[in-house]
């Protein structure tokens, strides 16, 4: 397992092929995905241990993959502690009764690991039946996981968020810092019983300016990565359009940087001064195109990577739902024979 690809990628240690999962593989794009999901609210499926085993092994069987990324929602675990949110089809999270005021944190209190008992059961499970194959655990950033609770559901511009960032720092520190302690601890839970990396996504991070990045944000999410640190799994660090904050995402406590699909990796490397591994960013939407331009995009981008300190192939955003699977198996053949034929290790 140490051996795995994937960890030796992200460690910056030579590879026998560059390894390649996709954000948001699991699900969405899978017809056995809907069939075994069909009926069952989507947080009520997260608490499922069959469930969650069932639909975080799909992909790694149908695609060949190198990692498993744990089926659930960077919002799981603030419902677990019972701040009231959903996850509504066709829209994302959305809570009833938003963030405004300091009292409002009494909804949200610290995450034990007794909220999430049955997390550790699927988490077992899945490790279980991977074999060799490293599943990935995952939870969102503060800010990202702020953007739900104070706009109470997806948000183009994030204006309150924004307004209560700069107008009432004292509740932006005091909720960063809860969604800090609930995030770490749900990401404690997942590797102590069995996750062999972390990816913290701070999906909307890109929203901000560096600045504001730096003074507001990264401390929080600092925060979280410090608190997995004594763990000794890597820790992959994401969010979409960060491409003037890759530097301090990195700098926040990440291993691995990851790269959305808007930066080319050479400037992305030149931006992280060859300090981290990073992952990425084949463009979503290039999945849609005809395969030469597919398989283009995907050669240049093994190239510019290859001498990166390190480099796990992936999407630059999630898999989007319309996606075709059988090109995503056909991308996993494809980034394997071309890097297993060009490294070394
Ligand atoms: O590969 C995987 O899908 C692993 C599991 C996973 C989900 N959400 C399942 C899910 C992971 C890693 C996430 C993370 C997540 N959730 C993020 C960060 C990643 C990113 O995309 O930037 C964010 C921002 C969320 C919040 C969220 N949850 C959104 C925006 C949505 C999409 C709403 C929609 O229907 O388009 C969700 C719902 C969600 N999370 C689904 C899945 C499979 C779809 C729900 C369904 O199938 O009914």
């Amino acid at each position: 397992m140490a051996d795995a690809p994937l960890l030796r990628a992200a460690r910056g240690e030579a590879v026998r092929h560059t390894p390649v999962w996709f954000m948001r593989q699991a699900g969405r794009s899978l017809p056995e995905y809907r069939r075994v999901r069909a009926g069952v609210a989507m947080l009520d499926s997260c608490r499922r241990p069959d469930l969650v085993t069932e639909i975080t092994l799909q992909p790694v069987r149908r695609h060949g993959v190198d990692a498993a990324i744990f089926f659930s929602d960077i919002v799981v675990p603030v419902a677990a502690v019972g701040f009231g949110i959903d996850i509504v089809p066709g829209v994302g999270p959305v809570a009833v009764d938003p963030v405004r005021t300091l009292a409002d944190l009494d909804r949200l209190p610290e995450l034990t690991p007794e909220h999430i008992e049955d997390i550790a059961v699927s988490v077992r499970q899945i490790v279980a039946e991977l074999g060799p194959t490293p599943l990935i655990g995952f939870a969102g950033a503060p800010f990202t996981l702020a953007s739900y609770l104070i706009e109470g559901g997806p948000s183009k511009n994030h204006v309150r968020t924004k307004a209560l960032m700069h107008g009432d720092p004292l509740l932006w520190d005091a909720l960063c810092a809860r969604l800090a302690q609930i995030s770490a601890a749900f990401l404690r839970v997942q590797v102590g019983a069995g996750a062999s990396a972390v990816q913290l996504f701070d999906s909307w991070a890109g929203a901000l300016s560096r600045a504001d990045y730096e003074r507001a944000v990264q401390p929080h999410s600092a925060a979280v990565l410090a608190a997995v640190g004594d763990l000794g799994v890597p820790r992959i660090h994401f969010g979409v359009g960060t491409g003037e904050l890759l530097a301090s995402m990195g700098a926040a406590g990440a291993d691995v940087v990851g790269v959305d699909y808007r930066v080319g990796i050479p400037d992305a490397l030149a931006r992280l001064d060859g300090r981290y591994a990073v992952q990425g960013n084949l463009d979503p939407a290039l999945l849609f195109a005809p395969w030469e331009a597919l398989e283009r995009g995907t050669r240049r981008i093994l190239a510019e990577a290859a001498h990166a300190p390190g480099h796990i192939f992936n999407l630059g955003h999630g898999v989007l739902p319309e996606t075709d699977p059988d090109v995503l198996t056909r991308l996993v053949d494809l980034v394997h024979r071309v890097s297993a034929n060009a490294s070394p290790g």
